[in-house]
């Protein structure tokens, strides 16, 4: 295991149509390089990995993470 990253996931329930989960790149540029679209209901289970130092969620989700739960907008 990296140990920069970590092995946990989180977990991303979509609560309405067309969320997306953007994966952001680790390093010195920090940019978009993955967007998945998700429907309501649609569940994306997801690392922090060496390409991906951030996640971005757009619309309404439910996120389960080991900091604990909380609902985007
Ligand atoms: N190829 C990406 C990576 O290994 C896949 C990925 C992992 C990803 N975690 C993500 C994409 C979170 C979007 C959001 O890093």
């Amino acid at each position: 295991m990296d140990h920069s990253t970590g092995n946990d996931y989180i977990v991303i329930k979509a609560e309405e149509n067309g969320v997306q989960v953007i994966g952001l790149t680790r390093g010195q540029d920090t940019r978009f390089h993955h967007t998945e679209k998700l429907d309501k209901g649609e569940v994306m289970i997801a690392q922090f990995t060496t390409h991906t130092s951030a996640i971005k969620i757009r619309g309404k989700a439910t996120l389960i993470t080991k900091h604990g739960e909380i609902e985007s907008e």
